[in-house]
């Protein structure tokens, strides 16, 4: 059993965008397929306090490498305020063929590398008329700055950003980190609707538990990725062209694609999947007419594919803890 640190992981995931986006692309292209299996993650929560929660995300995504196993990953929004991250995460790898576990990871920077790969990745698959020179970000957080990481790595025409949080503090200071980590001209604007009217390329990442934004301040052909999948109102949604990750994963735990199914008593506001739209071809022009709304759920494959990656380079490199007796050893074939 390999164990592998938050530096470890780090070790081998820096520097490789291109690496975890082929991953992501892939896994999406095999849940297509109907060579994974995905069941929906399970929720944890606690008596009287509807803001924590762990999650369970158990997953196989199968191809030519196949892998189980399982990400179970902690939200905790009141640790920011303590200098903590709000997420905290574990991703175990099972042998598909024993069912031995074979790796324990390290899962926070794997779930925001992999959530942002696919957001970038959505950025790619759906292009507007030009190179991407500008972006919004609203939620200033983990999951943001990733997400510029990778679009910087996708769009390399990038170079501002407008940045909105209801946090100033964390707005200046995701501002400053934006010039000296990623070379991106960040301007902080302290209006919701201005920030959105800026860019024609939007990312939501925050903690909104409730809608709180109908997209009217967005301009037509804007993408917006909606990562933090509560923030847009049904109206919003209603409104957009929409593409999600899964349609039965992204129709639950009241994310705002539920909330509009359960509005209108169907999904026919679904357009496509991004799997969809991969499989059949490597780019899809958004309408100019219409916002397009990206509301992927966060499949466990996704974390099974990044995860598979940073294990082999990892071992091959000699890294982290080996405990070859974690596990009971095996026991002699009887005869
Ligand atoms: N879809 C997926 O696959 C996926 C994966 C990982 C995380 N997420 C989600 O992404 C979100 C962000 O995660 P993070 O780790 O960056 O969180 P974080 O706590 O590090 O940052 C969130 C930021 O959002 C800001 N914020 C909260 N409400 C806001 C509002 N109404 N308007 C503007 N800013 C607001 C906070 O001040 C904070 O700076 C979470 O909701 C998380 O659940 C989604």
């Amino acid at each position: 059993m390999l164990i592998l640190s938050n530096a470890d992981v780090r070790h081998v995931l820096d520097g490789e965008e291109e690496a975890v986006l082929a991953a992501v692309r892939l896994a999406y292209v095999e849940h297509e397929r109907g060579a994974t299996a995905v069941p929906e993650s399970l929720f944890l929560r606690f008596p009287d306090n509807t803001r924590d929660r762990i999650i369970a995300l158990p997953a196989y995504l199968g191809g030519a490498e196949p892998v189980a196993g399982m990400k179970w990953i902690a939200s905790f929004p009141g640790n920011v305020a303590a200098g903590v991250e709000r997420a905290s995460a574990v991703v175990v790898l099972n042998s598909p063929d024993t069912g031995r576990p074979l790796c324990l990871l390290e899962g926070s920077v794997i779930s925001a590398r992999r959530t942002a790969a696919s957001a970038a990745l959505a950025s790619a698959t759906m292009p507007g008329p030009g190179p991407v020179t500008g972006v919004t970000v609203v939620g200033c957080g983990v999951i943001n700055t990733e997400v510029l990481r990778f679009l910087r790595a996708v769009h390399p025409s990038l170079r501002e950003v407008a940045v909105f949080d209801l946090n100033a503090d964390r707005a200046a200071a995701f501002a400053g980190r934006c010039a000296v980590d990623l070379g991106l001209a960040a301007t902080v604007v302290t209006d919701l609707d201005t920030a959105l009217a800026a860019h024609q390329l939007v990312s939501i990442a925050t903690t909104a538990t409730t809608p709180h934004m109908d997209l009217s301040a967005v301009r037509p052909g804007t993408l917006v990725l909606h990562v933090s999948l509560r923030d847009v109102t049904v109206d919003g949604v209603l409104a957009a062209t929409n593409v999600v990750d899964d349609r039965d994963h992204v129709c639950r735990a009241a994310t705002s694609v539920h909330l509009a199914e359960q509005t209108v008593g169907h999904r026919d506001f679904i357009q496509s999947t991004i799997g969809e739209l991969l499989a059949a071809g490597a780019t899809h022009p958004r309408s100019g007419e219409r916002v397009t709304l990206f509301s992927p759920f966060g499949l466990g494959v996704l974390d099974m594919a990044v995860a598979n990656l940073v294990f082999h380079s990892a071992r091959a490199r000699g890294l982290g803890v080996d405990l070859p007796e974690f596990l009971p050893e095996r026991v002699p074939a009887a005869g």
